[in-house]
């Protein structure tokens, strides 16, 4: 079975056609990041006018790569929930207007459950797993217990951890996205710098505003008493503090869960400091640890095409895919609620 899919929820128009679920023939990712960066971070207005003038150049590049004419696509998937609603809005136009010129189904999907599902497309399904789904709006722990089944265990109260670093490398006049840039330069400096922790009270839940004021005072301390700022330790400081937090009740879920499989989704997934440490604690307690390759972390349209798949084949009743047409963007949806 080839699923075209569709993403186009943030600053990504990104078009790919899996082969039955695991097999990406071309995942072709237009990114806008050169345009919002003179802005310190996406403006959606701009990013639905890129979406709609960049997805048909996408789509043709897609199916060149992949070998394929639209007449053998069986059906069509796009991410409809959740996202900026204008740039939602593009993808899910464009996917409408294809599956009802070919008469073929649309697969609608959830966005943060297909940055879980681009774990599935170098391994095989291994359920139950705890998620641990940290994006530029999300930072959950999610149980998934079947495919398509999601329990939420634990979320930010406040920022998501990549909206956490973005801020953070904006304080210090790093760029954007910040999580990248961040994440390269903490490997040039040590983490010294005593920083807030990420935990509050709920068992799984996290807190990041206070990181980021703490570093914004830091900063205007040190501009105050003239002192010169070093970019890698506080870098460091903040990424060895972030992960930390985010491992210590990574881990504590899936112990208390008794669940031996761990999956990072999401785009501060593509985290190197998350990745190294988290596998070296899993390894000590046991348990299997499963990352997307860096390409499938940050926005792509493979993982809504995989995500896409393993609906379709669960659904009893196919025939709702070809009733389409009342179907719209939704800004927020949560994780425990298909769309
Ligand atoms: O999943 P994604 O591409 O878009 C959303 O759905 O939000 O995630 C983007 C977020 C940004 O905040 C970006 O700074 C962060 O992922 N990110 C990282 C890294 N690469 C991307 N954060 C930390 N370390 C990284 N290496
Ligand atoms: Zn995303």
């Amino acid at each position: 079975m080839k699923i075209l899919a569709i993403e186009s929820s943030c600053d990504e128009t990104s078009i790919a056609v899996v082969e039955n679920g695991n097999n990406v023939l071309s995942n072709i990712i237009s990114s806008q990041i050169d345009i919002h960066k003179v802005y310190g971070g996406v403006v959606p207005e701009i990013a639905s006018r890129h979406h709609l003038k960049n997805i048909s150049v996408v789509l043709q590049e897609c199916l060149e790569q992949a070998k394929c004419e639209i007449e053998e696509i069986d059906a069509f998937a796009v991410t409809s929930a959740p996202g900026l609603v204008g740039a939602l809005l593009t993808g899910v136009s464009f996917a409408k207007g294809l599956a009802y010129g070919f008469q073929k189904p649309l697969i609608p999907v959830h966005h943060m459950r297909a940055h879980i599902y681009a774990n599935f497309i170098e391994h095989e399904l291994e359920l139950p797993a705890i998620a641990l789904v940290i994006s530029g709006g999300h930072t959950q722990i999610v149980k998934m217990t079947e495919s398509h089944e999601f329990m939420l265990l634990g979320e930010t109260m406040d920022d998501a951890v990549g909206e956490c670093y973005d801020k953070v490398a904006r304080i210090l006049g790093l760029g954007y996205p910040g999580g990248p840039i961040i994440d390269k330069l903490s490997k040039e400096g040590k983490p010294t710098l005593t920083i807030p922790k990420t935990n509050v009270q709920g068992r799984y839940d996290f807190s990041f505003s206070g990181i980021k004021t703490h570093m914004l005072n830091y900063m205007n301390q040190c501009d105050m008493k003239g002192e010169k700022i070093d970019a890698p330790t506080v870098a460091a400081s903040f990424q060895y503090n972030v992960v930390s937090g985010l491992i210590e009740k990574v881990i504590l879920a899936a112990k208390s869960e008794a669940i031996d499989t761990i999956l990072l989704a999401g785009g501060v997934a593509a985290n190197s400091e998350l990745r190294l440490r988290l596998g070296e604690k899993c390894l000590e307690n046991n348990i299997q640890l499963h990352f997307p390759k860096m390409s499938y972390c940050t926005d792509n349209a493979a993982m809504v095409g995989v995500a896409a798949y393993h609906k379709y084949i669960r659904e009893k009743n196919k025939e709702k895919f070809l009733d389409f047409l009342a179907l719209n963007a939704i800004s927020t949806r949560e994780i425990t609620q298909d769309v």
